[in-house]
C-alpha cells in the first residue's frame, strides 16, 4: 500500500514525539528525525505500545549543520519516491532578559528555531514543487504572536519564523504547496525544564535582572499551566490532511486568551497587566 510521507524534526521528544506517532496512526510512513538517535527509547517504546513501530522510520538530523540538512532529505526522498508532509518542530527556549543574553546566546537561538527551519524547508521545496504538493507546518509558539519578557530571544526566533512563512505561504501557495503556523500555547515538555537554555549572565550576581529572573522563573514553574501536548499533536496530523488549510492556527485555552487579551485590551493596562502577572 503507497502511503503519504511525513518528514518531522525533533522527534525524540515531546510534541514532536506525539507528532510521529499520530501521524503514523493516521496512516503515514514518518520519518522521524533527531540530533541523537541514541535518544530514540522513549519514541520506539511509545510506538510500539500504539502498534505504529513499522511505520516510524528514526534517521539523524541536526537542523543547524546546515551541510548535511539537504542529503539528509535527498536521501529519504531517494528511499521513499516523495515526500508531503513536513514538521518544522525542532526547538529549544533561551530564558533570559535581554541585557542578560549575550549575542552568541542570541545566535544560538535563531541558529535552531528560525534558520534550522528555513535550511530544512529549502532542502524540501523542489521536492514539492516538482510534486505540485506538499504541506509544510512549523511549529511556532503564541509567543510567535505576542512577545513575553523573560523569553524575548525565543519569542524573536518565533516571530522571525512567522514572518518568514508568512511570504513563503504566498509564495507557495499558487503551486499547491500549503504553509501552515501552529502557534502553541504551554503544554507539558521539556521545553521548560530539561531542555531549557538559561542565559549564563540571568542569575549571575552582576546581573542588574537576578532578582526579577528568580522572580519570572518562579512564576513559569509555578503558575504556568501546562496542557497534553497530544492536542498539539492531533491538531497537526488534522492540518496535515487539510486541501486548504490556514495560515495559522493558535492551539489551547491559554494561547488563545493571551491573543485576544493582548488584541482588545488597551496596550497600558496590558502593559500592567503582564507586568504584575510574571512578577517584575
Ligand atoms: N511545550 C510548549 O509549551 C511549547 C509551546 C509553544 C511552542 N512549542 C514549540 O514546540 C516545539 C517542540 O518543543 P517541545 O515543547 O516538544 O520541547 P522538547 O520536548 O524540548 O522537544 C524539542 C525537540 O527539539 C529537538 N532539537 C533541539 N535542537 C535541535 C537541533 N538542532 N536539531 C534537531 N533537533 C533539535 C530536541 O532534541 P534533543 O532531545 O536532542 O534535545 C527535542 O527533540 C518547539 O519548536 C517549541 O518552540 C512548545
Amino acid at each position: 500500500m503507497d502511503r503519504k510521507i511525513a518528514v518531522i524534526t525533533g522527534a525524540s521528544s515531546g510534541i514532536g514525539l506525539l507528532t510521529a506517532l499520530e501521524l503514523a496512526r493516521s496512516g503515514y510512513s514518518v520519518v522521524a528525525t533527531m540530533r541523537n538517535p541514541m535518544g530514540r527509547t522513549a519514541l520506539d517504546e511509545a510506538a510500539a505500545k500504539a502498534g505504529v513501530q513499522d511505520r516510524i522510520d528514526v534517521r539523524r538530523l541536526d537542523i543547524t549543520e546546515s551541510a548535511s540538512v539537504a542529503p539528509a532529505i535527498e536521501e529519504i526522498v531517494q528511499h521513499y519516491g516523495r515526500l508531503d508532509v513536513l514538521v518544522n518542530n525542532a526547538g529549544f527556549a533561551m530564558a533570559g532578559f535581554a541585557d542578560d543574553v549575550a549575542l552568541e546566546e542570541l545566535r544560538t537561538q535563531f541558529d535552531t528555531n528560525f534558520f534550522g527551519h528555513v535550511a530544512v524547508t529549502l532542502a524540501v521545496l523542489p521536492h514539492m514543487r516538482r510534486q505540485q504538493s506538499g504541506h509544510i507546518i512549523m511549529v511556532s509558539s503564541i509567543a510567535g504572536r505576542a512577545a513575553h519578557p523573560g523569553i524575548g530571544s525565543y519569542s524573536a526566533s518565533k516571530f522571525a519564523l512567522e514572518g518568514w512563512s508568512e511570504a513563503l505561504r504566498l509564495e507557495m501557495n499558487p503551486l499547491g504547496i500549503r504553509v501552515v503556523l501552529v502557534e502553541p500555547g504551554s503544554y507539558e515538555t521539556n521545553i521548560w525544564e530539561k531542555n531549557v537554555h538559561i542565559a549564563s549572565a540571568a542569575f549571575s550576581d552582576g546581573s542588574p535582572n537576578k532578582e526579577r529572573s528568580r522572580r519570572f522563573a518562579e512564576h513559569v514553574k509555578t503558575q504556568v499551566a501546562k496542557g497534553d501536548a497530544r492536542e498539539v499533536a492531533r491538531l497537526i496530523a488534522r492540518v496535515s490532511t487539510m486541501p486548504h488549510p490556514r495560515l495559522r492556527y493558535l492551539v489551547g485555552k491559554d494561547a488563545r486568551l493571551y491573543h485576544w487579551v493582548r488584541l482588545l485590551m488597551p496596550w497600558k493596562r496590558y502593559e500592567k497587566m503582564v507586568a504584575r502577572t510574571v512578577g517584575i
